[in-house]
């Protein structure tokens, strides 16, 4: 017997998009779509879209959303420490209150292995990323010797960009002292999820940062630690795959990335996004799933959505903010 909780039911009732009555449109990102509440905060609702290489895909992945929105809650929780977080409540499965930041334009990107598209640079017989030397003789996936930080501008439109961290200095893009203090509590950040992570038996291989200035305090916006902004591959067999020049077991979009990468899809002009089928889109959520289960040590336990009720329900959630 299949006791899955995708049925087909669910997997027509995904959440493609919100438009909440009673204030502004939203800003719509590729995966949230972002309510102006007040003067100073945002009500945040991760719907279920998936981007890859920075398209959108046309078919949503089941309680992606509530996965994301529930996880980065947990993953902020647990570095709120070490810097601000933009966190200020989660009303609701999907939804996040958040400090409303001044956005810093850069995404702090932190490596722990050659994977990705830092593996895809290398094996273009690139030997620089970012500003970083990459030694010679590395494999796919292998570890640095110390993870490495590889920023990207976060572009208005269109593809991120690559950038060294003395280009950001040089084109002014962030004052020297508060790219100092990103900088250090990237890294700081990077440790506390890498070692969250090995508890759980699992491997943080690389993510994206975002921050944000709240009142002129450096502030962790957006997410943190989730299958959509970072990897994660599992521990115990990680050497004995390397080894055998196996690919990783991932927990991330990279399985999806791979798959539209089988299809002829890496974003670039003249490809054709393919439909995701069914069979992709439950397997996309049980990644998802797992990776939830493995880092909170709870199951998932999906809220069921009634699509049309949810912009009601996220109307009465907001109006107590605005
Ligand atoms: N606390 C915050 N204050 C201000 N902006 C925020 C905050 N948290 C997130 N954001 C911004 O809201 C948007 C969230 O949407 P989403 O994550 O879907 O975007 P994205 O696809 O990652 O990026 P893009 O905006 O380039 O499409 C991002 O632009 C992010 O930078
Ligand atoms: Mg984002």
């Amino acid at each position: 017997m299949d006791n899955s909780p995708i049925t087909s039911e669910v997997l027509d009732n995904c959440i493609i998009q919100t438009d909440v009555p009673g204030g502004a449109p939203p800003y719509r990102g590729k995966v949230r779509d972002v309510y102006a509440l007040g003067e100073d905060k945002l009500g945040i609702v991760a719907s279920d879209r998936i981007s890859a290489f920075d398209h959108i895909m046309k078919q949503a992945i089941p309680y992606k959303g509530q996965i994301l929105n529930k996880l980065a809650a947990f993953s902020f929780g647990k570095v709120d420490d070490l810097v601000s977080t933009h966190i200020i409540d989660v009303p609701h499965p999907n939804v996040t209150i958040a400090k409303k930041c001044t956005p810093i334009p850069i995404e702090v990107v932190i490596r722990a292995c050659l994977t990705g598209h830092a593996a895809r640079v290398y094996q273009s017989g690139k030997r620089v990323l970012c500003g970083v030397d990459l030694p010679e003789g590395m494999v796919e996936n292998q570890r640095f010797e110390e993870p490495i930080l590889t920023p990207a501008t976060k572009a208005e439109e269109g593809h991120d960009e690559d950038i060294s961290e003395q280009e950001i200095l040089e084109r002014e893009i962030v004052a020297p002292d508060l790219w100092e203090e990103i900088r250090t509590r990237a890294f700081q950040i990077f440790e506390r999820g890498q070692q969250i992570a090995r508890e759980q038996g699992l491997i943080l291989v690389d993510t994206k940062y975002e921050f944000g200035l709240y009142n002129g305090e450096l502030t962790l916006i957006d997410e943190v630690h989730t299958a959509d902004s970072s990897r994660y591959f599992y521990a115990d067999e990680y050497e004995q795959r390397l080894k055998e020049g196996k690919p990783q077991k991932q927990l991330s979009k990279e399985f999806l990335r791979e798959w539209l990468m089988d299809h002829h899809f890496q974003g670039k002009e003249g490809q054709t996004l393919p439909d995701l089928p069914d069979t992709l889109r439950k397997k996309v959520f049980e990644r998802y799933a797992e990776l939830f289960g493995k880092l909170t040590g709870k199951s998932f336990d999906p809220t069921p959505i009634q699509l049309e009720n949810l912009n009601r329900e996220l109307e009465k959630i907001f109006s107590a903010h605005r």
